[in-house]
């Protein structure tokens, strides 16, 4: 399903085709994996297989050393105990995240929209939500979204960016804030450069480089010096957990 198939321009075709997501038509991306996924993360999104192996709790909640429900509950927390109005996920997640914040826009009139590239991905969602959730999925990169300017109160990014290579991930963030209402709360969960004394710098992290190519950048730099032009001077707000691995960064919303 693809809301509203108008916007494209031709600077970000050519960034996208040096970044290496194919040619795509009107912000649609049905059968378009981007080069980055199919190379490096098809063993965690891209294969039916991998759906099957990673929904489940359980194994995120590892992966996230533990933290998926306290980082869970701060996103939801971040956007409000009831959030109203129209709400953008961008890029589907694994496990509960997603169900928790429909049943929240559920009770309060509102509606969620929810995008991936992949159409195995919104398929997995669809199976956990309930008939007559107030959810539209559709097929879309993250860097091309299909919507107006300013069309969504809220705009969720949960551990997309420091999967994407540099050139996407400062795209997708523009998106983002291109899509959100003036006034309106987005919430960005990532990794975040850890303490110094953490042992995850030398027990985990040296690992999760292997499986993660793009995300040393989140452990080593705030991310507003790694998305300097879409973060600068717009009032985010940060927070961090487990020594520091993890961080939301807020723009709007109650605390702001
Ligand atoms: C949000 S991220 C990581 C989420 C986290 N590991 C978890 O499952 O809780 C993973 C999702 O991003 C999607 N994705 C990656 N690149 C994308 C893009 N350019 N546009 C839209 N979705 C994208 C993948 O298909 C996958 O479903």
């Amino acid at each position: 399903m693809i809301l509203d198939d108008g916007w494209m321009d031709r600077d970000l075709s050519e960034r996208r085709a040096a970044a290496g997501v194919q040619p795509q038509k009107g912000g649609q991306a049905e059968g378009a994996v981007p080069d980055y996924l199919e190379q490096h993360y098809w063993w965690a999104y891209v294969r039916p297989g991998a759906v099957r192996l990673w929904e489940r709790q359980w194994l995120i909640n590892l992966v996230l050393l533990g933290n998926y429900r306290r980082l869970g509950a701060a996103v939801l927390e971040a956007l409000g105990a009831f959030p109203a109005g129209r709400c953008l996920q961008i890029a589907c997640c694994y496990g509960g995240l997603t169900v928790d914040l429909a049943r929240r826009v559920a009770s309060s009139g509102g509606s969620l929209d929810v995008i991936d590239i992949l159409p195995v991905q919104l398929e997995n969602l669809q199976r956990k939500l309930w008939h007559g959730a107030p959810v539209r999925t559709a097929v879309m990169d993250s860097t091309d979204l299909g919507f107006d300017d300013a069309s969504f109160d809220q705009v969720l990014l949960f551990f997309l960016l420091h999967e994407q290579p540099p050139a996407m991930r400062e795209q997708t963030m523009r998106e983002a804030l291109r899509v959100l209402k003036p006034g309106g709360t987005i919430v960005v969960a990532d990794y975040a450069p850890p303490a110094k004394w953490h042992p995850v710098r030398f027990l985990i992290l040296p690992f999760l480089r292997l499986l993660e190519p793009f995300a040393s950048d989140f452990w080593r730099l705030e991310l507003a010096q790694i998305l300097p032009l879409q973060l600068d001077g717009r009032g985010w707000r940060k927070s961090t957990c487990f020594g520091g691995l993890y961080q939301l960064l807020v723009r709007g919303g109650s605390g702001g």
